[in-house]
């Protein structure tokens, strides 16, 4: 298991009284690995992405690289321009707001931006907004770059976070729709005046003290009738809490572990071939969360399969 995601383990797995001193061990670890975030483009695993350095757009402070992924054989690869943070955190920032989303691209967000650019006719015409999508927002980006949406906006409660997908944002003019970027807090949903047919979020279903705020948000924030698609690994117990109280919200919730034939393969030769592979924490889990009563017939998420 890798240096950051033995964090991850350690701060999910930790009770609330010592949540603070895990969280200075991972924002200290932030801090000391600025060699390691310098080679941050990590496979993840799954190897969706070739990544490539961008020596030019690099500086000091970033390292640019442009993550590029054939979604099918007759369409020419997509690619977007990711700028990565490779700095001393100031100790404000490193005190400040939840850093977990600078430290890497985790593999759910690449995971979620990948299939949701194999179902992007799905997104045609829709609002989405992504929440939690740290220093890249990867998923909302690339969408903006293949899927005519009626308007992407991609967020986090982050402001170094932010700043960053704002750079990213300049680099990759949307090619398909508008793209726009802000932070966003999760129990701060009600100063935020619009609704969306579609969420996204990945990897963010494990911080106990938020999750109630990101259930309410994603509940106020989507229209009736809309979907959430949110890439998350178990993580202990982390990812059937969240359901659970979801279903208690009044969401419509489905789970679904073989989601894409490509991923699923991936996941059955890591688990064979990987001995630092761990289901727990690395494989991402597709959970879609529909806002309309049981009674009522699906239609956005099986016209999601369709697409
Ligand atoms: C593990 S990171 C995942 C980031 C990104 N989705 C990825 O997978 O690379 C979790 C993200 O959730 C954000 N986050 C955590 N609590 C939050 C809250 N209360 N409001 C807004 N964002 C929050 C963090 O800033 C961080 O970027």
């Amino acid at each position: 298991m890798k240096n950051e995601d033995v964090s991850m383990v350690k701060w999910y797995k930790t009770d609330r009284r010592q949540v603070a001193r895990k969280r200075w061990a991972l924002l200290a670890e932030a801090l000391f690995s600025k060699c390691r975030q310098s080679a941050a483009a990590d496979s993840n695993f799954f190897d969706i992405f070739k990544i490539i350095p961008l020596p030019n757009l690099s500086s000091l402070d970033d390292r640019w690289f442009e993550y590029s992924v054939i979604i099918d054989h007759d369409h020419d690869p997509v690619s977007v321009k990711i700028r990565h943070l490779v700095r001393i955190f100031t100790i404000e920032e490193l005190t400040g707001f939840n850093n977990t989303g600078n430290v890497k691209v985790w593999p759910s967000e690449e995971v979620l931006a990948y299939v949701c650019l194999k179902h992007r006719h799905f997104f045609e015409d829709k609002s989405v907004l992504e929440v939690g999508g740290g220093m890249s927002c990867m998923a909302g980006v690339l969408l903006s770059q293949l899927a005519k949406c009626a308007s992407i906006h991609v967020t986090d409660g982050n402001v170094v976070s932010v700043d960053n997908v704002r750079e990213i944002v300049k680099q990759n003019v949307p090619a398909k729709c508008p793209l726009t970027c802000d932070v966003l807090l999760w129990h701060e949903h009600g100063k935020h005046c619009r609704t969306y047919d579609v969420i996204l979020a990945a990897d963010c279903l494990f911080f106990e003290d938020s999750r109630a705020h990101l259930i309410e948000l994603m509940f106020a924030l989507l229209k009736n009738g809309g979907i959430s698609l949110i890439m998350a690994p178990k993580r202990g117990d982390s990812l059937a809490e969240f359901v659970e109280q979801c279903r208690a919200k009044g969401f419509v919730c489905n789970i679904h572990q073989e989601y894409d034939e490509i991923i699923w393969s991936q996941h059955t030769k890591l688990s064979k071939e990987r001995t630092d592979y761990d289901e727990d924490v690395h494989f991402p889990l597709f959970l879609v969360l529909e806002k309309r009563k049981p009674s009522v017939p699906s239609t956005l998420e099986n016209t999601l399969w369709s697409s």
